[in-house]
């Protein structure tokens, strides 16, 4: 039988039976390489989807960007705002389901980033996760995609990833300014991982 995993419960109940096997208990290594180097992302507002505990928000608020995380479970959310509160930074961080960011977000972010979130959407919904972000970045804001698990795995959550499928739909959207397999992975995800950056294509 297939899984419902479109649905905010899904995800809460995994959180809740502390069965959250994705989580590194502390920020992604790539994502403090990143923030570190400031060649991709440097100062303004940074959009993480599906922000899970926090760690990687809080991180990006702590390097000075204006951070917003959304996420749909709430015991992940509590526990990120927590966090968020212990390392004395301000994060906004909404509970709701990234499909449906309201309006005022249109045009609004210089960066979204996504670990382990898309691989968690049902893969037939690739194609509107890239135009929702297209819609929420300003012109030239930047996507930064660490795709993972980068493999062959029809059956998810998580669903496995290829770089060339998701270069094409993206690219309908973004221009491709990063493309490598040069990753700071943690041990079990080597080999498993792509950095790709993507620049929204303003109109006119
Ligand atoms: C596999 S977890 C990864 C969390 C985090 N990125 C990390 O690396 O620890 C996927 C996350 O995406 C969230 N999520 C999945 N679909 C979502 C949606 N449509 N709207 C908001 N959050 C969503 C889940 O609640 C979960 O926290």
């Amino acid at each position: 039988m297939k899984k419902i995993i479109d649905i905010a419960s899904f995800w809460d109940n995994i959180y809740k039976n502390n069965s959250a096997g994705w989580d590194l208990k502390s920020p992604t290594p790539a994502f403090i390489d990143i923030l570190n180097d400031k060649k991709i992302i440097s100062s303004g507002k940074l959009l993480i989807l599906g922000s899970g505990y926090g760690y990687d928000a809080v991180e990006a608020a702590k390097a000075g960007l204006d951070v917003t995380g959304v996420d749909f479970s709430e015991t992940a959310t509590n526990y990120a705002k927590k966090l968020a509160a212990s390392n004395g930074v301000k994060i906004n961080f909404i509970k709701d389901n990234f499909f449906s960011l309201p309006e005022s977000y249109s045009d609004y972010f210089d960066y979204a980033y996504d670990y382990v979130t898309i691989c968690a959407i049902n893969p037939d919904r690739r194609e509107e996760y890239a135009a929702m972000l297209s819609s929420v970045l300003k012109c030239n804001g930047k996507f930064v995609a660490l795709w993972f698990p980068v493999e062959d795995r029809p059956e998810g959550p998580p669903f496995g990833l290829n770089v060339q499928e998701l270069t094409n739909i993206f690219t309908k959207y973004f221009e491709l300014i990063v493309s490598t397999d040069k990753v700071n992975s943690i041990k079990p995800r080597m080999g498993r991982e792509f950095l790709q950056v993507y620049e929204k294509i303003c109109e006119g």
